[in-house]
């Protein structure tokens, strides 16, 4: 993997943005993997400006969402069907029905895993995958201890990611305590992985990810499996590197 320390997020998402909007421009018929959270939000701002001042077709460009909280409202302000929809698919100028985020529905959850990889394999893969980090170092809502070869499936949030994850609720009791995400493995099927990380807080995870043994516990450490990957970091996060 290529691993780049740079000045900071709007770097990063220019970066990233940058290759995005080439790879669309040769390919409209691009898959993109979306993560939500506050790391990609530089990556969808610039891509929507060279969008709108390149005139860059997206109509055919596909989305992928890592994952949902199980049993919210999809039109709460926090589900990722909602976040999706502003920050990506609104932004971009996607066509909404071309843009998926897994089914949080409670009633429909043991089917859901499976319709979304077959909606993902019919999409063709996901060309590229935005990820950003845990301060556990999980990717997508894979906790540590998630299997390297997990697929779509409804797992458990740790009391961290629900802590992390309550500054965008009123209290923490209101943070969902299931996700449904796409697995280590089905992130690992996509063509090229972006993994970006910013502060602090993110250097012990990144240290283990690119560095440590590659396990479970580490769920980000799967990367390193990967033969396409690009990782961004910006000083404070890259700080545990040797
Ligand atoms: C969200 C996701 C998570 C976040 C991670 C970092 O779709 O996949 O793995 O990327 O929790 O969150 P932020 O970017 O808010 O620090």
């Amino acid at each position: 993997s290529e691993v780049f320390v740079v000045s900071g997020p709007a770097e990063a998402g220019e970066y990233v943005a940058e290759i995005l909007a080439r790879a669309i421009t040769t390919n409209p018929e691009t898959v993109l993997g979306l993560a939500t959270g506050s790391t990609p939000l530089p990556i969808y701002a610039a891509l929507a400006e060279k969008v709108r001042t390149e005139g860059i077709d997206v109509s055919r460009v596909s989305g992928f969402a890592l994952d949902e909280y199980v049993g919210i409202d999809p039109a709460h302000d926090q589900s990722y069907h909602h976040v999706i929809d502003a920050e990506v698919t609104q932004t971009l100028g996607l066509n909404p029905e071309r843009v998926h985020v897994p089914s949080g529905n409670p009633e429909t959850l043991e089917s859901a895993g499976t319709a979304y990889e077959d909606a993902i394999r019919a999409a063709g893969g996901v060309d590229w995958q935005i990820l950003g980090i845990g301060a556990n170092g999980h990717i997508g809502f894979n906790e540590p201890g998630s299997p390297l070869d997990s697929l779509t499936r409804r797992v458990p949030l740790t009391e961290q990611t629900r802590e992390d994850n309550a500054r965008f609720f009123e209290t923490i009791d209101e943070v969902p305590r299931h996700a449904i995400t796409q697995g280590v493995g089905t992130i690992l099927r996509a063509g090229h992985l972006f993994l970006l990380a910013f502060g602090a807080h993110k250097a012990d995870a990144v240290a283990r990810a690119i560095n440590g043994p590659i396990s479970p516990e580490i769920p980000a450490s799967a990367i390193q499996s990967h033969p396409h990957v690009t990782v961004l970091l910006d000083a404070a996060a890259a700080a545990g590197l040797a």
